[in-house]
C-alpha cells in the first residue's frame, strides 16, 4: 500500500504523474461513494478545504475530525484509531505534532495514510509549490532560495526541488538548519549535483540569481512558546523587496501562509508583483485532487 508522509516517497517520476493528474480535466471519480477522514491535531484554512474539495471533486464524501475527538495514544492507540477509520474510509489524511505518528498509521497498513503536516513535513505544500513553479516559470529546474526557519514546510521543499532537477538554497542562523540526516537523504534523491541544500548565513547570498524565493513563518505551530527568542534569532532574515533586486528577472515569491507580514517577509513582498502566493493556495487543492486520484489508482492495483 502507498502512503505519502514525506515528498520521497515518491519516484520522481511518480511526482511528475502526480502534478499532470493535478492539471487534467475530467478526473476519475476514483472516490464515488467512499470517504476520506481528515484528521486535524492542529488548525487549518488552505489544508483542510483544499482536501475536502479534492475529495469532493473525485466523487468522494471527506470527514473533517478534530484531534481530541480521537485522542491519538490518549483516547485509544494511534494504531486503534486507524484500524476503525479504515472501517469506513478508503483513505486517512492526518495532520499531527507528533511525525511518528504518521509512521504508526502508515504501519498498519489499512489504507492510504496522507501527510497533512507534521513537525516534520508538508508534502501536500511542496506538491502545490512545484505545481506553481512549474505553471508560473515553464520548467521546474530551478533554484530555489528558502530563506527562514528550516521547517516541516522547508524540508518537504527541499526533497520536491531537488527530485526535480533543481537546486536548493537555505539561508537559516545556526540551530535553525537542517540535520545531517536530512541535508543527506535530500543529497540522495537529488538528480542533478548530487549536493543537495546549498547552506547560506546571509539571505542576500542565497537569494541572489535565484528563480523562486520562499519563506514560511519563523514560528511554527506547537513552538509558541519560542516566539521570542526566535524573532531575534532570525532578525536580518525579513525579505524586502530590495532583496528581490537580485533575484533572476522572471523572479517569483511564493509563501505557503499563513504570512506574518513584518516579520519573515515585508508586506510589499508578498503583496507585490512578484508574488504568486494566491496561485500558489489555489494550486493546494489541484495538487491534492491529483495525489488522492494517483494513490486510489495505486490501491486498486
Ligand atoms: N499552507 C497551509 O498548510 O495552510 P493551513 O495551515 O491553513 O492548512
Ligand atoms: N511551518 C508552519 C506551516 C503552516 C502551514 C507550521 O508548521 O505551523
Amino acid at each position: 500500500m502507498r502512503h505519502l508522509l514525506e515528498v520521497d516517497d515518491l519516484t520522481p517520476s511518480e511526482l511528475t504523474a502526480v502534478l499532470d493528474r493535478a492539471e487534467a480535466a475530467d478526473p476519475d471519480p476514483v472516490l464515488a461513494g467512499r470517504g476520506m477522514a481528515l484528521l486535524f491535531e492542529k488548525p487549518s484554512a488552505r489544508t483542510r478545504n483544499s482536501m475536502e474539495m479534492a475529495v469532493v471533486q473525485l466523487g468522494g464524501h471527506p470527514i473533517p475530525i478534530r484531534g481530541e475527538e480521537v485522542g491519538l495514544d490518549v483516547r485509544e492507540t494511534v494504531e486503534d484509531v486507524t484500524r476503525t477509520l479504515a472501517c469506513y474510509h478508503a483513505a486517512i489524511g492526518a495532520r499531527v505534532f507528533d511525525h511518528a505518528h504518521l509512521e504508526r498509521m502508515a504501519a498498519v497498513d489499512a489504507v492510504p495514510i496522507v501527510n497533512m503536516l507534521s513537525d516534520l513535513a508538508h508534502p501536500l505544500q511542496a506538491l502545490a509549490d512545484l505545481l506553481t513553479i512549474r505553471q508560473e516559470l515553464g520548467r521546474l529546474d530551478v533554484t530555489v532560495a528558502y530563506v527562514g526557519d528550516a521547517n516541516n514546510v522547508a524540508r518537504s521543499l527541499a526533497f520536491a526541488v531537488a527530485m526535480v532537477g533543481g537546486r536548493f538554497r537555505l539561508a537559516a542562523p545556526p540551530g535553525h538548519r537542517f540535520d545531517e540526516a536530512t541535508s543527506e537523504r535530500v543529497a540522495a534523491v537529488d538528480g542533478s549535483t548530487g549536493q543537495g541544500i546549498e547552506v547560506h548565513d546571509r539571505p542576500e547570498l542565497a537569494v541572489e540569481g535565484a528563480d523562486v524565493v520562499y519563506t514560511d513563518v519563523w514560528t511554527s505551530m506547537g513552538q509558541e512558546a519560542q516566539a521570542a527568542t526566535r524573532l531575534r534569532a532570525f532578525e536580518g532574515y525579513t525579505i524586502t523587496s530590495a532583496m528581490l533586486d537580485t533575484m533572476s528577472p522572471n523572479g517569483i515569491f511564493l509563501h505557503c501562509l499563513p504570512a506574518h507580514r513584518g516579520e519573515e517577509v515585508a508586506a510589499d513582498v508578498v503583496d507585490g508583483p512578484r508574488s504568486r502566493v494566491w496561485p500558489q493556495a489555489a494550486n493546494r487543492m489541484h495538487a491534492a485532487r491529483g495525489l488522492l486520484w494517483w494513490l486510489m489508482e495505486q490501491a486498486r492495483t
